[in-house]
């Protein structure tokens, strides 16, 4: 501006000295005042284009030309603005320049209901109840990444028609304990799976001009004391176990935005964190996305400033369960900031950095030119929670092939639990749902094997979906468990139908469960319904592995997870043979508490002494503790049946040896040697024989979920980069791929081998 009408005195001037010649005086000023008004027209009309037509708004540019534009014409109050919320879950944008404002929504299940400006409870709109998809470990136990890119696709939709510009999901924390409130919402114990299924959902939301937020950037794998435990793990377990799904959702799926997690890692809070926001995700991955505090995890101007924060959310209410009460003006990022700018404490070219990443988010996003309009709770929605729901059910028991049970096979079936008609989508923290419908198991039995087929008794109760109350069940367990054993005793069959739910201690935010038990009397109930009818089965559902007391007794067991709106027609179909299962478990099962490799290791390992929290286990976390320490789980990660056999064909490769550079395709054949079509995820992993340091005994590095009809047989193709069998080696800081001999194997789960082949890495 100032550069201009500088330039526009000087040409003046200019002007006036070349008509100085002429002859009369009044031909001069005539002359003069000409081309001055000429040029003063020039001008406005010059400006009056740019401001019609700035590169900004103008979609076909560039986004970061625009970016850059944008920023050159916004004050300094207005950049530190974008820095932080303005409500709940909104920051804003820049209205003087036509900049829409950030809205942010949960996540990762569906979206969330509109909530008050600024308080947490549902601000009564009739028309933002959502789909519920299946909560994120079932849809890893699909083992199937088509259906994470529908997911992503459905739920990115869902986003963009609320006008959500950045999804508060997906998050991919790994399952370290089964005690964890929130493993339910991330992708289980294996980093290669979580990876090759984050990955997909990523890109299916923002297709949609919807920007995902990878959540908790990193190492939240408890709730207990969230907002202050400090974990000390080492760089290789960080890189190797806690950081590749982050990693893979960032370089492969191309995220927008990240969220800090609550937790600390060495000392400093994840929101700002400069080791792992500044020098891994910023310099080393190259991430060009915004860092989105958790809400309520900011606890310092300076750190925010300096330590890879860009957006703060949430502060002053500790995430969940209080409203803010400080101002957002008075945010750490607010006039806090503004003030250490002013007088020179914090530098411009920082701010700069942060409302870039905001406004190419935004331009990404709100200010896309192919922004789709997005649906809400479609049919086709509906159609893929169904799918993904199905792909993930894992049957894990079934003895004298108790499940399917075709329509019309028994007269009677004794539907025994709560979780059969209880709200599964209500509860667990900020992934809870006002959902446009939900089946539950019952209505979806029901309407299966009709009404006059299923009787229905409670069994147990475990009280409201309050977060963050213990719930007092008042009600006579005993008279509970009578009535179901009436039923259950003049049933042909007894499907009992509990677990876990989404109550405060169980699969919660907030908190982590106590124990591995079920809650309730529900192992009560089941041996006493196993006293009167020994054709019962259990439907758990739950995000976390629990114990099994009656594991022996009962004659199928099937993991039913979270599952959605259309949990009842799912699991109906699956029940009943309409679906075959092809569910495979993402985390293993211990048999008992402590032979979870964290917990093994006592309070400093899970949940800390104090604050402090050593992952002792290592990189020895799921399977790969099982494994290498001979512990047999109940059900190992990667475990599911079918109601059709597979057969494997041995393991060969295209070569006996590879350089680092190169790709190893392997191959075996499959076959469904069962009478029904059905599918199978083919697993294959990799162990190094001999290794300069400990490696886990095997790890997954293939998978392929593949369709048979019976008695068909294909060649299952899969490949590795031979680079992915390097392990993070600390002394160089940088990974290794030792030469030497590394066995395949092909496999049915992390426990059933089926055939191998050695190769030769030379590096
Ligand atoms: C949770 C986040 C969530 C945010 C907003 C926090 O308590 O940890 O996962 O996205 O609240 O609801």
């Amino acid at each position: 501006m100032f550069g201009e009408s500088k330039n526009t005195f000087y040409i003046c001037t200019e002007i006036t000295y070349c008509v100085s010649d002429t002859k009369s005086k009044y031909e001069k000023m005539r002359l003069i005042r000409i081309v001055y008004v000429g040029l003063i027209c020039l001008i406005l009309a010059f400006n009056q284009v740019k401001a019609q037509n700035p590169i900004y708004l103008d979609v076909n540019q560039p986004i970061e030309k625009r970016v850059d534009q944008a920023l050159s014409l916004m004050t300094l109050e207005e950049k530190v603005a974008m820095c932080h919320a303005q409500s709940k879950f909104s920051s804003r944008g820049v209205p003087r320049l036509g900049i829409p404002e950030v809205w942010t929504d949960d996540g990762p299940h569906g979206i969330r209901e509109e909530v008050y400006w600024d308080k947490w409870s549902g601000a009564g709109w009739t028309n933002d109840s959502c789909t519920a998809f299946p909560a994120l470990t079932c849809l890893s136990a699909s083992f199937n990444p088509q259906m994470a890119l529908n997911y992503g696709k459905a739920i990115g939709e869902e986003a963009r028609y609320r006008n959500k510009n950045v999804l508060l999901g997906p998050g991919v924390n790994i399952y370290r304990t089964p005690l964890n409130g929130r493993n339910f919402e991330y992708m289980g114990e294996d980093p290669y799976l979580s990876s090759r299924m984050v990955v997909p959902y990523v890109k299916g939301v923002q297709q949609n001009g919807v920007a995902v937020c990878v959540k908790h950037f990193a190492l939240n794998n408890q709730e207990d004391n969230r907002m202050a435990v400090n974990v000390q793990v080492s760089d290789r377990a960080l890189y190797e176990i806690y950081l590749p799904a982050f990693k893979a959702a960032v370089q492969e799926g191309k995220a927008w935005s990240i969220m800090g997690s609550y937790n600390r890692f060495r000392g400093e809070n994840n929101c700002h964190n400069d080791f792992l926001l500044n020098k891994i995700l910023k310099n080393d991955w190259k991430f060009d996305g915004v860092v989105i505090s958790d809400w309520g995890g900011v606890h310092s101007t300076d750190e925010a400033v300096k330590n890879g924060l860009d957006l703060e959310m949430g502060t002053s209410t500790n995430g969940l369960t209080t409203d803010g009460t400080a101002p957002y003006s008075e945010y750490f990022l607010a006039n806090p900031y503004l003030r250490g700018l002013k007088s020179g404490k914090y530098s411009e070219t920082m701010l700069n950095d942060k409302v870039r990443r905001i406004l190419r988010l935004i331009f990404r996003t709100t200010m896309s030119a192919d922004r789709p309009f997005g649906k809400f709770v479609s049919p086709e929605h509906s159609e893929a929670a169904r799918m993904i729901a199905e792909e993930g059910i894992v049957l894990l028991k079934n003895d004298k092939q108790f499940f399917p049970i075709p329509v019309g096979k028994y007269q009677k079936i004794a539907v025994i639990g709560e979780n059969a008609t209880r709200s599964l989508v209500i509860g667990g923290g900020s992934s809870s749902l006002k959902v446009a419908y939900e089946v539950s198991a019952l209505d979806g039995l029901i309407k299966k094997y009709g009404k006059d087929h299923i009787v229905y008794s409670k069994g147990y109760i475990s009280g409201d979906n309050d977060y963050n109350k213990e719930v007092s069940v008042k009600i006579n367990t005993d008279s509970l468990i009578h009535a179901a054993v009436e039923v259950a005793q003049h049933a042909d069959i007894v499907l009992v139908i509990g677990g876990l739910n989404k109550n405060h201690l169980q699969d919660s935010e907030g908190a982590d469960r106590k124990s591995m038990d079920l809650s309730f009397g529900q192992d009560e109930l089941i041996s006493a319904l196993l006293q009167v009818n020994k054709k019962t089965a259990v439907i758990l559902n739950s995000g976390n592995a629990v114990s099994m007391p009656w594991i022996n007794d009962v004659r199928a067991i099937v993991q039913g997870w979270y599952l959605g709106s259309e949990a009842g027609n799912a699991l109906a179909n699956v029940l009943s043979g309409e679906v075959n299962p092809s569910g495979k478990l993402p985390f293993s099962f211990p048999k008992k508490l402590d032979d979870n490799a964290a917990i093994s290791f006592g309070e400093i390992s899970y949940p800390g002494v104090g604050d402090n929290e050593v992952y002792k286990e290592d990189i020895l976390v799921g399977y790969r503790w099982f494994d290498t320490k001979k512990i047999t789980p109940f059900f190992p990660f990667g475990f599911g049946l079918s109601y059709t056999t597979f057969e494997y064909g041995k393991i060969t490769t295209d070569k006996k040896s590879y350089s680092a550079d190169e790709t190893i395709k392997l191959s075996f054949k499959l076959k469904n040697t069962g009478k029904i079509y059905g599918a199978d995820a083919a697993q294959v992993y990799v162990s190094q024989k001999i290794a300069s340091v400990v490696r886990p005994l095997k790890e997954l590095k293939a998978f392929k979920k593949c369709y048979l009809h019976a008695g068909e047989t294909q060649t299952v193709e899969m490949e590795i980069k031979a680079k992915d069998l390097a392990f993070y080696n600390e002394k160089t800081q940088s990974w290794t791929l030792e030469s030497g001999e590394f066995i395949l194997y092909n496999a049915a789960s992390s426990a059933d081998l089926k055939s191998n082949i050695s190769i030769q890495i030379n590096n």
